[in-house]
Order: structure tokens, then sequence, then C-alpha cells
């Protein structure tokens, strides 16, 4: 703990959370809780929900949930002293300049002294395009066919023909040059001293989900080289988190992203109609902005370019958003280039067309093999669908891998049940597959198992939170050691410190945890899903399953943890495997 809990708590207490979240998303009371639309997800109807009275919010679509400071932290992608340092701020409550917080604070300073910085010079641009020096830029803009409603909508600008303009007018804003170098927009060097790193450039600047200017791209007005210059990584940057255009694409309110390459693919698509653009800005797309995507969307579909590096690039994509959970299908946008010129030469229609005839990512992957092969010669066809055999036999999810033979039979005009015994005898050469055809191998078992009782656990901490009556039943039962996961057991271990003294506060447990890893997976704990069941008495038959479960799975673990030699030990396990044979005892009624 950087700052004294008691300081921490204080904080909380002092920032309500129904108003610091109601400066975000609008909220309406229905009974006890406040709802809103969730930010963290794409929805129609509002499922996010505020309480007032717990100090805590849950969103009821995607399972995001957490006090005060989640909220920032989630919100505003800062880490625990940072949220704490800010809401100290709005609170007026002085914070002791210990030497972490010390550090903590000047990173929190840091990071918005760089966005106001970024801010002030994209309106800069901005105003240099609607100027006399920005004529030539402007028409560039004109000439590509963007709307001037389009240009303020993305806030498109100019850096004009002046080496160091920008510098000068941010110095006069009272910036120091070590900090505008650490914007990425200034360079200095011996010779020629400060200068503006744009430079007779197109500006776009490039926004971060929640409105805030985190970088710059700038386009060269002709053929010039770089074509695109870019700002460098910087405290606020980070290309690999990030997705150009992903501030509008959220509020579109469409299931799906489309996930293209470039900027003006972006500014085109919106313009176009199609709001839920994106684009991983020439960079590959990483598992960072898959896990970006999966806030948002279950499903993409990526509209790359028509060359071969586009092309690869899809392929790529395709198992990196699969990891994530996310469904990827491929759009053509062949005879144009990308989807900028597409749509500038056969229009939204003809791509919404094309939307409708998306490839499935594999089947795409396959027609991209075929080039490979000559198809119409019988040991041609062979070899591809050996090929093809090997990629479905990858496929560990059984009905999903028959799904695809199904297609892949389809498609090509194989016989389905050939193209099965083709893939599981690829799948036996390569050892993937026992041949008496197991379909999960014992350490997915394993695995599964072990997170049905990570699952058990935390069902019950949702239980005991929700419910002072309940937890004072659960607690004559299941002790703080039963948790075998660490960090639930730290959890329980605060929960039951907290009933003994009859001052269940699950919000200022959370304070508890200022690794944000750690503080979003205690956050997720407290709003476990537990499974709608309609009656009572199915809730109450769910939840003593449940205490059952995780007692015998401790005891086994202590089990199998035993030293041999400790007969007490064992004495006191038998008694308690015993004391499980007789659920009466244990009995715990909801009401
Ligand atoms: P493209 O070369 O496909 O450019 O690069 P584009 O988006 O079609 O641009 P226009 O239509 O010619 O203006 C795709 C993306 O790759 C990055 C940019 O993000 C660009 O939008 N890129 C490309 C660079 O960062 N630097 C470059 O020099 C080129
Ligand atoms: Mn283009």
């Amino acid at each position: 703990m950087y700052y004294p809990e008691e300081l921490v708590e204080e904080i909380r207490l002092k920032n309500d959370i129904v108003d610091v979240i109601s400066g975000y998303v609008k909220l309406q009371k229905k009974g006890s809780s406040y709802f809103g639309l969730c930010p963290f997800h794409n929805e129609k109807s509002p499922s996010f929900s505020v309480s007032r009275q717990k100090q805590m919010y849950y969103c009821f679509g995607c399972g995001a949930g957490g006090n005060v400071f989640t909220f920032l932290m989630e919100y505003e992608n800062y880490s625990f002293a940072e949220a704490v340092k800010v809401l100290a701020d709005r609170a007026g409550v002085e914070l002791p300049e210990g030497d972490y917080s010390k550090e903590a604070k000047e990173r929190a300073d840091l990071k918005m002294t760089l966005l106001e910085i970024n801010k002030l010079a994209a309106k800069y641009f901005y105003a240099q395009l609607k100027s006399e020096h920005g004529k030539a830029a402007y028409t560039y803009l004109k000439n590509r066919e963007l709307s001037d409603e389009t240009i303020t909508g993305f806030g498109l600008g100019y850096s004009n023909k002046y080496s160091n303009d920008l510098y000068r007018y941010l110095k006069a804003k009272g910036y120091k040059d070590d900090i505008l170098v650490k914007a990425g927009l200034i360079t200095i060097d011996e010779k020629h001293g400060a200068y503006d790193k744009f430079w007779n450039r197109v500006m776009f600047p490039i926004m971060d989900a929640n409105n805030r200017v985190i970088g710059f791209g700038g386009r060269v007005m002709g053929d010039g080289k770089p074509k695109y210059l870019n700002s460098p990584e910087t405290p606020v940057f980070d290309k690999s988190r990030n997705l150009y255009g992903l501030h509008r694409a959220r509020r579109s309110r469409k299931p799906y992203f489309l996930i293209c390459e470039g900027y003006m693919d972006v500014i085109a698509l919106h313009q176009a109609g199609f709001t839920n653009a994106v684009a991983s800005l020439g960079t590959a797309l990483t598992s960072g902005h898959a896990s970006l995507i999966k806030r948002y969307v279950d499903e993409v579909y990526l509209t790359y370019d028509s060359d071969d590096a586009g092309t690869r690039a899809a392929l790529r994509a395709v198992p990196i958003l699969k990891e994530a959970g996310i469904t990827a299908r491929v759009i053509r946008m062949d005879p144009y280039k990308d989807p900028d010129e597409f749509i500038k030469n056969l229009g939204a229609e003809a791509f919404a067309e094309r939307i409708g005839k998306a490839r499935n990512g594999f089947m795409f992957g396959l027609e991209m093999l075929e080039r490979d092969y000559d198809l119409s010669t019988p040991e041609g066809k062979t070899a591809f669908l050996r090929e093809a055999a090997k990629r479905l036999s990858e496929f560990e999810d059984e009905i999903e891998r028959s799904n695809y033979i199904e297609a892949v039979a389809k498609a090509y005009r194989v016989d389905k049940d050939e193209l099965r015994k083709l893939v599981v005898k690829t799948a036996i050469q390569k050892g993937l597959a026992k041949p008496a055809g197991r379909p999960i191998t014992t350490v997915q078992k394993e695995k599964t198992k072990e997170d049905g009782h990570l699952k058990s656990q935390r069902i019950l901490l949702t239980w005991m939170i929700e419910d002072a009556y309940i937890f004072g039943q659960i607690q004559k039962i299941i002790d703080v050691n039963d948790f075998t996961e660490p960090l639930y057991r730290t959890v329980a271990e605060l929960l039951y410190g907290q009933y003994e003294k009859d001052a269940l506060n699950p919000a200022q447990i959370l304070n508890h945890f200022t690794d944000e890893e750690e503080h979003r997976r205690v956050a997720e704990l407290f709003h476990t899903k537990i499974k709608e069941l309609s009656t009572a008495k199915e809730q109450e038959k769910a939840l003593n399953e449940t205490v059952l479960r995780v007692k015998k799975h401790s005891i086994d673990e202590q089990t199998r943890n035993l030293d041999p030699a400790d007969i007490a030990g064992l004495q006191k396990l038998m008694a308690d495997r015993r004391a499980l044979q007789n659920p009466d005892k244990l009995h715990i009624s909801i009401n």
C-alpha cells in the first residue's frame, strides 16, 4: 500500500460514485440504483448500474464493475495511484509526498500535461488548416472528397511550412523544452536548436477511446517520403493498445467493427456511414488491440488492402482475434486498393454488399491457399485437401471442427465423410489426437476443473457480499483457508474481518488492491454472475451445492499437501470429510 489505507478510504468516501460517474455517463434513477448506457461496451438499452448505497457500479451486460477508483482506472486508463490522486484533487484532500506517491503523482501529472499539449497542438493544426497558410492542405483534403463536416469531426489539421512555429506557440503557453520533447512534437539538436517534428503535412490527430488526443499522424501532400510521419510512442501513446477511430466506433452501436489499415480508410468509411470503422495504424494487429476490441464487440470484419501485404496481414490477424474470442471475417476490396478507393469508385451500397459477402476467416485462409495449387488436376486437388485437412485438424473444439469440415466439403465438392477421415488421419499423424478419439486431453480437463473450483469460490464471495444473513451461515462452514486461490483468500480475510466488526463494505476492500491486474480481478470477483435461477428454492439449492463443492475441494487440496507425519492434521481432515456426509447439518437457507 503506497498511500495509507485510511487516507485512500477517506478519498473514496469523499467522492460519491454517482456524482463521479455522472460526469461520464448519463444516469437515471430507477429504484435504489442509477442506470445508464455502459461506457465499456456497445449497447442500446441501459444495463450499467451504479449504487449510491454500496458505492459500486456494475454492468449486467458486460460484467464490468468496481468502486469509484476502478471506474477511473477502467475509463481513463489510470493506474490505481493515478486514480487516487485525481480523486484526492477532486475532493480537496491533500496527499502526503511520500517517496512512491511522489513518483506516481509525477507520472500522473506528466500524462495530464502531455494530453494538454496534444490538445493544444491539435487545435493549433486545425486553426492552421482553416487559415490562409492552410489553403493547399485544405484543397488536398477536398480533392480527396472529404466534407467540411468530416474534416471537423476528425479534427484534421495542417502543420505549416515554418520549421518551429508550433514550438514557439507552445513555448508561449509556458511549456518547457523537455516536456515538449516528451510529447514527441519537438526535436532538439545542438546544431539547429528546437524544431517541429511535423512540417508541411496534413495532420491526423489520434484519439483514444475517451476522445483525448494521444498522438498524430501527418501526411505529405504529394509523393514525398515518408508518406506518413507518426508521433513516437510516449507515456500517453501506445500504438499497440490504441486504434484510430475507436472513439467514434465505440459509439456506433453496431455489434461488429470494421478494421482497416489506414487513416484515410477509416475517415472515408465513417463519411460513407460506416461509423464502426477503426484502423491499427500501419502496425500489425496485436493481442493488445484484440483485447481492446473485445471490450466493445465480439466480431470484426477485416477490410485490409487487397495487395499481398494486406492479405498477409489479414491472415495473421485472424488467429490473434480468435485467441481473444473474436470472430473474424474478411472483406475483399478488389479491384480497388483499399476501402477509401473502393468507396470513391463504387459507393457505400457496394461496400455494404461486400460486407454481406464477407468470407469467414478460415475459409478466406483456404482461398488464399488455393493459389498455391492447381485444383483442376487430381494431384493438385489432393495435395490441397491434405493441407486443408491439416488446418482443420487444428480446431480443438469438436463441434467447430465438424462444422468447418462440412463447410469445406461443400465449398470444394468433396464427400464430407471422406474429408472427416482425412482430418482424423492427419491429426493422428501429427500426434494431436489419440486414435481412440478422446475429445479433450487430460491437461485441458484438469484446467477446466480448476476453473470450475475457482468459479465456485467466486460465486460464494459474491453471495456473501450481497447478503450479510447468508454470510453468517456460510462462515460457520467455510473458513478463510477454504479459499484455495491466494488472491481470493486475501479478499476473504478482509471480508471476514469486516463481518466480525459488523461492517461489511466491499467497496473498501477494493482499495486494498493497488496493482491494476489484481484490482480488476477482485472487482470481477464481487460480481460473479450467479446463474439466473427463478425460484428461491433453486437458488438455495445452488448455493448449498456451491458451499459443499468449495469445502470438498479445500479438503482435497489439504489432503494432497498434508505432511504424512502429521497425524493430528490427518485426523482433522478425516473429521471434516465425515462432516460433509451429513449435509443436513450444513444446510444454508437464504431467507
Ligand atoms: P497506406 O500506404 O495503405 O496508406 O498505409 P493509405 O492509408 O492508403 O493512405 P493514402 O490513402 O495514400 O493517404 C496504411 C497506413 O500505414 C501507415 C499509416 O497509418 C497509413 O494510414 N503508414 C503508411 C505509415 O505510418 N507511414 C507510411 O509511410 C505509410
Ligand atoms: Mn489509401
